[in-house]
This record gives structure tokens, sequence and C-alpha cells, in this order.
């Protein structure tokens, strides 16, 4: 996992569930295709393949001058801290679990505390990262539900906020729970084309959680 990459050539997508070849994976996927259409180029890693240790609030990041975790040797983290730091524009998708993210995708979200405090910490490599975008595919069973989607929101833009990556209006789908579900949706599937085609053209407005 933490072979050498560029990062830099193309979008980065991760596909945050547990579940292969499920809705959020077909999401990733024609999210990519939509992308890739327009004339863009994309690289797609998978959460699940990843093995990531939990954030154990050691605190060793908070120290000023700190410029890793102390986990970061031990596992998989290395290459998708340089994703985030490195990638030009970024897409994520996941499915809500609990009206949350997936655990999958929350332990790595809160492994880059350390990122967080370098920021606090006014580190020069963070405030010299460039203003960059994410977009997002969120996707829930329910099919209604005013703050079915608020929660992972906010944690998306706290966790990003440190890297300058900004929340660009996310696509959020209801009522998909089957693994085919998405895919078997023909107006969900344009919807998600067409948000990657305007994504490579950057017209997706940024996102406000006004907090
Ligand atoms: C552990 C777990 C918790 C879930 N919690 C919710 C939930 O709170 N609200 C909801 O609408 N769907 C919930 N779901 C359903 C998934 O969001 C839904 O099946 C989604 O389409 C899965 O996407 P995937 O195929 O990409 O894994 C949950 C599913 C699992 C496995």
């Amino acid at each position: 996992m933490n072979a050498p990459h560029s990062f830099a050539d193309a979008l980065q997508i991760l596909a945050c569930s547990a579940r292969k070849n499920g809705n959020s994976d077909h999401a990733a996927q024609l999210f990519a295709q939509g992308y890739e259409a327009a004339g863009g180029k994309t690289h797609t890693r998978f959460m699940r393949d990843y093995t990531i240790r939990h954030c154990t609030a050691c605190e060793a990041c908070a120290i000023p001058g700190s410029t890793s975790c102390v986990q970061e040797k031990k596992d998989d983290s290395l290459e998708l801290y340089s994703m985030l730091t490195q990638a030009p524009a970024l897409f994520f998708s996941s499915p809500i679990y609990f009206y949350h993210l997936p655990s999958i995708f929350k332990t790595f979200i809160d492994r880059c505390q350390c990122f967080w405090f370098r920021e606090f910490n006014r580190d020069p490599f963070m405030l010299s990262l460039p203003k960059r975008k994410a977009y997002i595919c969120l996707v829930a069973a329910r099919p209604v539900g005013e703050q079915l989607f608020t929660g992972s929101l906010l944690t998306l833009k706290y966790f990003l906020s440190p890297f300058n990556i900004h929340l660009a209006e996310p696509l959020l789908i209801y009522g998909k729970d089957g693994p085919d579900e998405l895919a078997g949706d023909p107006e969900t599937k344009v919807r998600l084309l067409e948000y990657g085609k305007a994504a490579y053209a950057d017209t997706v407005p940024l996102y406000s959680t006004k907090k």
C-alpha cells in the first residue's frame, strides 16, 4: 500500500463502503466515467483495501513541529495522507451507517487529527497547500430524512479543511439499499455522470453548511 505514487496528475477517488460492488462503488465508477468523458483523468481507491489503526489520542502530533502520526509507519495511512496533500481534486463516495460515515472511513478521518494540529500550529507545509475541491456522493437506504446526511457533511467539511480542501455541493442519494439499486436506476446514473462532467468543467458550486 505504501509504494511511491503520483497523485498530482488525476482527480483522486476514494470509495468508502465496506461492501464491495455496492451503491457507493457504482457511484464512484459513474462519477469517474463522467469526469473522463469530459476529458479528465481519475484514479480510484477503496477504503476497505487499507488497514488503518485507530487514533489513540496520544497527542504526540499536538507538539509544535511534529509532522507525522506515530502510527503512520505501522499501517497504510501514508498513501492516503499523500493523496490528500497532493491531489488536484477529490471525489468521495460513501454509504450512510447510522446517520454517519462508516467506521472504516471514520477511523481514517480521526487519524487526520495530526494534520489538524499541524495547521493549528501554523506548519508552513500545511499553510502552503493550494485551495482544492472535494466532490461528494453519499448514499442511504431511507427514502426521506432532512438530517440523514447532516453529520457526515459536517465531518467531511472539518476533516478536509486543514488540507485546504473545500466541499463542492454534494450529491445526496436517498432510497438505495440493495447493492445494485443505484446501478439499476437510470435517473440516478445520469445525475452521477453529469456530476462528474460538471466537476471536470468545475461548475459545481461550493457547499455551505452555514456553520
Ligand atoms: C451498519 C449499517 C448501518 C446503516 N445505517 C443506515 C442509516 O442510518 N440510514 C439509512 O438510510 N441507511 C442506513 N444503512 C443502509 C445503507 O446506507 C445503504 O444500504 C447503502 O446503499 C449502502 O451503500 P453501499 O452499497 O455502497 O455499501 C445502513 C447500512 C449498514 C450496513
